[in-house]
């Protein structure tokens, strides 16, 4: 079945969230892996904990302090990169699928969209920079509503944005904890589990589990 509307997670489903600390791991070194866990969660962290508290800051701030709570973790990681890193998230790769993907949706007549915890400027530059920006018809941030996922609020701006209801749209997330809290709100939900990764919140589970997007199409 086709939905009306197919909306993405960003980062982890669509770009790499990977490929800064890939770029330069030969420089980083040894532990590059770690620093980047790290990373990722911390940043995660930091927009759950805002969230749930109401003390929004944009996701770029989390995004540098979740990077240098992750240096301070890693003493063995070069602190030079510190930067590279930085700007390396402006231009993150799409998964090689991605484009391909959205394509197809497109020309079936759905609407696309991000959906996403990410800053506007952030998504922008990351869109732009991976050559979405002709295939999505939306990029919502939470910057909106200053506020984070896993918050209904987040999820309900794609109602709005396309005077749709949840249950007309497709979600796709890679987060298996934004895939429950998609489930929970009433989308049609998909999670790529790229990393095949075990499952977990078992009570909100999604209505298909695929390794890439192209499980979206088969
Ligand atoms: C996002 C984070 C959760 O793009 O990956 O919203």
């Amino acid at each position: 079945m086709t939905y009306k509307a197919y909306v993405f997670d960003a980062y982890g489903t669509l770009f790499d969230v990977h490929a800064a600390v890939r770029r330069y791991s030969d420089e980083i070194g040894k532990d590059a892996a770690q620093l980047s866990d790290i990373w990722r969660i911390k940043q995660l962290e930091y927009s759950w904990i805002r969230g749930t508290i109401g003390a929004y800051k944009d996701f770029w701030s989390l995004t540098e302090q979740a990077l240098d709570f992750a240096f301070e973790k890693v003493p063995s990681a070069d602190r030079s990169t510190r930067q590279s890193l930085l700007d390396a998230y402006w231009t993150l790769d799409c998964y090689a699928e991605v484009p391909a993907v959205l394509a197809k949706l497109k020309a079936d007549g759905a609407k696309l969209a991000i959906l996403s915890n990410g800053s506007s400027d952030m998504l922008e530059a990351a869109v732009k920079s991976a050559g979405l920006d002709e295939l999505l018809d939306a990029v919502i941030s939470v910057d909106r509503i200053s506020t984070f996922k896993a918050n209904s609020a987040v999820y309900q701006m794609t109602e709005e944005e396309f005077g749709m209801k949840a249950v007309e749209i497709s979600y796709q997330s890679s987060n298996r904890w934004d895939v429950a809290a998609a489930v929970n709100f009433g989308f049609r939900t998909i999670w790529i589990n790229r990393t095949r990764q075990p499952d977990e919140y078992r009570d909100f589970s999604p209505a298909k589990v695929v390794d890439d997007l192209n499980g979206i199409i088969d």
